[in-house]
């Protein structure tokens, strides 16, 4: 691997969200804070959207680590579940006991019990629900009778759903029309901008142990713009390139070795449109091609004369 070769003691571009890495740029903080405030505000609901790789999941993971006593945390990670599924998974998650094999009364009786039981010691149950653009409307009716669960004075649920941009529009159905109204905090993650970007790299870099640049100016922008941005992309680019750089015997990254990143990166097809080259090994091969009609003409012609 090219660890060696330039220095770093881990992979600095892993796709999976790591806090360690965690670059703290202007919409993840914005989106941590504005669920903080939303949470010691009592708000039943919280909702944060983004588009694919924008970092949901590691906000997930940052809230899940930040949020300390008083709050008590529960995670679905996967929301194909089916209402009973999401309640004995909460239940879990939040230390209810349950007999073998509960009844759904049973289950919502004992977590209405304990939730109650929780709230009066101080504590504040939080469900964080990862991907909630893909629960089903009975699952999301299902939180939704949850968080109606409330003493006189406070929530004895409060829920962040983070989810993809279909969210909303899932949201905006009529049937979901009550629990609409009832998330007041709500955000949208946002794709880094190009300072930001090379910021993040030399992060990432530095988190796994190299501070020399490894990336030219003119490789960062060509990564700024294939990406679009978006975090999990810069590091499919940023990997990539470095394992161009590295074939190469070269010790830092140019824009040939993003170039090559990109040719090789289907997803950057959505961001710029088709890979960069496109055009121009069109525009070479038509020139190829015409040479090569022209020499065999020239030959004919040649020969036949
Ligand atoms: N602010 C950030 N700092 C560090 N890494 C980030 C940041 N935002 C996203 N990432 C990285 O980008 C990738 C995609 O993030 P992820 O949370 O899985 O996105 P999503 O859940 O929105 O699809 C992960 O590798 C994650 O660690
Ligand atoms: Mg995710």
């Amino acid at each position: 691997m090219y660890l060696e070769h330039f220095g770093l003691n881990d992979a600095p571009f892993r796709l999976t969200p790591n806090l360690a890495y965690l670059y703290e740029d202007s919409s993840q903080a914005a989106a941590s804070t504005m669920v903080k405030t939303a949470l010691d505000q009592g708000a039943g609901f919280i909702k944060v959207t983004g588009e694919v790789g924008l970092g949901k999941t590691l906000l997930c993971r940052r809230l899940l680590a930040d949020l300390t006593t008083p709050y008590l945390t529960a995670w679905l990670p996967d929301p194909h579940v089916s209402p009973g599924t999401l309640r004995a998974a909460l239940a879990r998650d939040l230390g209810v006991a349950l007999p073998s094999r509960p009844s759904q009364q049973e289950v919502h009786h004992r977590l209405h019990h304990h939730l109650t039981a929780l709230v009066a010691a101080g504590r504040k149950p939080v469900l964080l629900i990862d991907e909630a653009q893909a629960l089903s409307d009975s699952a999301l009716e299902t939180v939704r009778l949850l968080t109606n669960l409330e003493t006189e004075r406070s929530k004895l649920l409060q829920v962040i759903l983070l989810g993809q941009p279909e969210l909303d529009q899932r949201l905006a159905s009529p049937r979901f029309r009550q629990l609409r109204q009832r998330i007041v905090y709500s955000c949208q993650l946002e794709p880094l901008d190009r300072p930001a970007v090379g910021l993040y790299l030399a992060h990432r870099l530095a988190e796994a142990g190299c501070d020399r640049p490894l990336f030219s100016a003119a490789a960062i922008a060509a990564i700024a713009k294939a990406s679009a941005g978006t975090p999990r992309l810069v590091n499919v680019l940023a990997d990539k390139s470095l394992l161009a750089a590295y074939g190469c015997g070269k010790d830092r990254v140019c824009r040939a070795e993003v170039r090559r990143a990109i040719a090789d990166t289907e997803a950057t097809r959505d961001t710029l449109g088709g890979p960069w080259w496109q055009p121009t090994a069109r525009m070479a091969g038509f020139g190829l091609v015409a040479f090569g009609v022209f020499l065999a003409l020239e030959t004919w012609l040649g020969g036949g004369g």
